[in-house]
């Protein structure tokens, strides 16, 4: 169901790369919703991944970077401010990547340059976005930038690697940017932390798949889908949400408060008895 909710705002997307993605559905959702954008990815995304599907699907310009890359975040923002008629209401921030996981390295055994690039890619690119947002003014006043996380930044999910310091790292910049931005330029910033979610980026983990059922046994409404996840992001680019920042925004069928659930101790017990 669309509410207008968006209507007249422009704004810039990363990271969709298949249908499964996050920003992809939030690509969907704001066209809806009548907002415009433009959709960016890595060089290497645009050329692998279907994103051309969604730019012609929702009237969206295509304009690659890599999120690592100050040049490539300039041109970027510089374009997309040109393409788009004027300065920004929203961005979202949907990148993550570790090269520890990708390669099975344990936390323990861990290839430190891999884990540079895996912070730089997943939590220093949200620095770099908004450093480059700011000095070039491109935001209008009241607009919303929002990031992706993940609980492992505050509790221990062993699998997740590496992945959970870039999650607590990417926290920590949405609160240190977010008071400059909110002070100097009144733009929100927050990040919503989002159930386990079957995209490509998810099934990286290993073990993914018992992961996500437990999350979605220990959720008392159950795992938030993605598209349940573009929903709340939308909530929070209107101006239904305007003086929320700084918060890391649980979106996770109420998981990050449980201790344990019925449905878990029943399965438990279930397997003491055998
Ligand atoms: P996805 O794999 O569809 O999206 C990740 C995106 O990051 C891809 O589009 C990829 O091309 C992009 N990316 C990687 N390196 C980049 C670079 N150097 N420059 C620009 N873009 C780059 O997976 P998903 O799940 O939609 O991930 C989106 C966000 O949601 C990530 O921050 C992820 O950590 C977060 N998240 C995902 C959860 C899950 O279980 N899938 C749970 C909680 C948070």
């Amino acid at each position: 169901m669309a509410y207008n909710l968006l209507k007249g705002k422009k704004g810039i997307i990363f990271g969709a790369l298949d249908e499964n993605s996050i920003a992809w559905k939030v690509a969907e959702k704001v066209h809806e919703e009548g907002g415009s954008f433009v959709l960016t990815n890595a060089p290497i995304a645009l050329r692998m991944g279907k994103i051309k599907e969604l730019a012609e699907k929702t009237g969206a310009e295509l304009i690659p970077a890599d999120a690592t890359k100050i040049e490539d975040l300039e041109n970027l923002v510089e374009k997309a401010t040109e393409v788009l008629g004027g300065k920004l209401d929203f961005v979202l921030h949907s990148i993550g990547m570790s090269v520890n996981v990708r390669k099975g390295n344990h936390y323990t055994d861990m290839n430190y340059d891999f884990t540079t690039k895996g912070w730089d890619i997943s939590a220093v690119s949200f620095h770099k976005t908004m450093q480059t947002l700011y000095k070039k003014d491109a935001m209008n006043e009241w607009g919303s930038i929002v990031a992706l996380t993940y609980m492992a930044a505050q509790r221990v999910f062993p699998d997740y690697n590496d992945m959970a310091d870039n999650k607590a790292y990417l926290e920590s910049i949405a609160r240190s940017f977010g008071y400059f931005f909110g002070s100097e330029k009144k733009v929100r910033v927050n990040t919503i932390s989002q159930s386990p979610t079957p995209t490509t980026a998810g099934q990286g983990v290993k073990g993914f798949d018992g992961f996500i059922a437990y999350a979605d046994k220990m959720s008392p409404l159950g795992n938030a889908t993605a598209d349940e996840c573009a929903d709340y992001t939308l909530t929070l680019f209107s101006d239904l949400t305007k003086k929320v920042t700084l918060q890391n925004l649980y979106n996770d069928g109420g998981f990050s408060n449980m201790g344990v659930s019925q449905q878990v101790m029943d399965t438990f017990m279930k397997e003491e008895d055998s």
